[in-house]
């Protein structure tokens, strides 16, 4: 279910190559996120003047909404260098150590993805490193074990996670700017749409843009994706150029509907409605009966569903909406019983 077209992760190595020519490297060239790029450029201006390091910032969304692109701009921005780790990788308080003694110049950037994966241990350590530019290093063991404290330049931490509620408070509290990425709406889609196209030189008409923006799940990195499918589908098949029937015509053979959805999202549809009455169920339930793993549920699949209200998360489990069995045309008769109240109200 990883390799789907529609799914806002990364889905193999050629891709992230692709992905980041796509890439804007300015606050300017950025689209959409008005409110983000405002604060930042304003938080980002001061911090030059003063010639300080910006502050901490932490940038949770779901995957494929711009997360890395926003901390390599920040970089930029502040003329500063990036470093870039992951929660994961991070293993060991020495890794972290070496990477802030080492590695980090006065003011860079370093870049945390999947920041609510990291272990307690490095995150505990990170604390005064991120409060006073210090952090606690033991010479030694048993005894005779010594703690001394060294000095790290000023630095930014930027954080990335697709769930930021499993961040401890701690963490949390210590990132001085905190940012929530959206999905992005079908005009902004359209204009990532277009700036790609421009970039990759392909040759789109407006209703072709359209077709794919409606498909695209508020999603850039998958509006990129399908902008790259669609234009290999012209070229072999038409004359390259994407129209609205190109587009409609490729994007039905990768099986994405008019709404974006595809096969994976269909299949937990209509499992919720057909195996478990539409809801509520809990998401173990759900996840055994799709040989899916929670995570990847919570994080991939299930936050477009909720954002186009097709999909809720109460607290007796996930239910399916009323708009979900129309656009399956699945009639809600038959199906009513557990959830009817809550569908009545839709
Ligand atoms: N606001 C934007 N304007 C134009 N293009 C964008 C924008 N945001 C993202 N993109 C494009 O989408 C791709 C995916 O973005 P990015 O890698 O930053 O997502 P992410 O949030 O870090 O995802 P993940 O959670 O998987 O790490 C980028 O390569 C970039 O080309
Ligand atoms: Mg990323």
């Amino acid at each position: 279910m990883n390799e789907r077209i529609t799914g806002g992760n990364r889905i193999e190595e050629g891709e992230e190559i692709f992905q980041a020519t796509l890439r804007p490297r300015t606050l300017d060239e950025f689209i959409g996120q008005e409110q983000i790029k405002k604060t930042l450029s304003i938080c980002i201006e001061a911090a030059r003047a003063r010639g300080d390091a910006l502050d901490h910032v932490l940038v949770a969304g779901p995957p494929g909404l711009g997360k890395t692109t926003l901390a390599h701009i920040i970089a930029a921005q502040m003329g500063v260098g990036l470093r870039t780790t992951s929660g994961p990788v991070l293993e060991r308080k020495d890794d972290l150590a070496a990477l802030l003694t080492a590695d980090l110049a006065k003011g860079d950037v370093l870049f945390i993805d999947e920041i609510h994966r990291l272990n307690r241990v490095v995150e505990e350590c990170l604390y005064p490193a991120m409060e006073d530019f210090f952090i606690d290093i033991v010479l030694g063991e048993g005894p005779h074990a010594k703690t001394i404290q060294i000095d790290v330049h000023p630095f930014t931490l930027v954080g990335a996670t697709t769930r930021s509620g499993l961040l401890t408070g701690p963490l949390r509290d210590r990132f001085g700017i905190q940012l929530r990425l959206g999905f992005y709406n079908e005009k902004e889609i359209a204009q990532i749409l277009r700036r790609s196209a421009r970039i990759l030189e392909v040759e789109c008409e407006e209703e072709g843009i359209q077709e794919l923006a409606r498909r695209s799940r508020g999603t850039p990195r998958v509006a990129n994706r399908l902008l790259k499918r669609v234009r290999d589908y012209a070229q072999v098949r038409r004359d390259g150029v994407i129209t609205a029937e190109v587009a409609r015509e490729a994007l039905d053979l990768l099986e994405v509907d008019n709404m974006g959805l595809d096969h994976t999202d269909h299949l937990i549809l209509r499992t919720l409605i057909e195996k478990f009455g539409g809801g509520p169920v809990g998401i173990k339930t759900i996840c055994a009966a799709l040989g899916e793993d929670e995570r990847t549920l919570e994080e991939v699949y299930e936050p477009y569903l909720i954002q186009i209200g097709f999909l809720n998360r109460t607290p007796a489990g996930r239910v399916a909406t009323a708009h979900a069995y129309a656009h399956l045309g699945i009639s809600l008769r038959g199906h009513v019983s557990p959830q009817s109240d809550l569908l009545s109200e839709l």
